[in-house]
């Protein structure tokens, strides 16, 4: 099981939590105590259908989840950052929260 170490870059949180091969990066991080969003996004934003590009977070090493896809190419998000609900971990990460305002 892949090892997820979530450091939010707004608030200063850590958290570390294990989950499946292949899961979705930003519903596994939903079922724990730590945030993905900045701010009034935590409300506003499109729930993990790929369209609002609020759920942004920087993941290292990017060997170790999917390819960019479609829609974060249509997002033109910087290239070390990702979405969270496009993102399928298949090992261990550290993965910076709290980023997008
Ligand atoms: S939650 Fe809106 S793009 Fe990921």
């Amino acid at each position: 099981m892949p090892k997820i170490t979530i450091n939010n870059a707004e608030t200063g949180e850590k958290h570390e939590i294990k989950i499946g091969y292949g899961a979705n990066l930003r519903q596994a991080i939903g079922y724990t105590e730590a945030q993905i969003y900045k701010g009034a996004n935590r409300v506003f934003n499109c729930r993990g259908m790929g369209l609002c590009a609020k759920c942004i977070v920087e993941v290292e090493p990017a060997e170790n989840v999917n390819p960019r896809t479609f829609f974060e190419n249509l997002q033109k998000i910087a290239p070390e950052q990702r979405m969270s609900c496009r993102v399928k971990v298949y090992g261990d990460l550290v993965v910076k929260t709290g980023i997008q305002d």
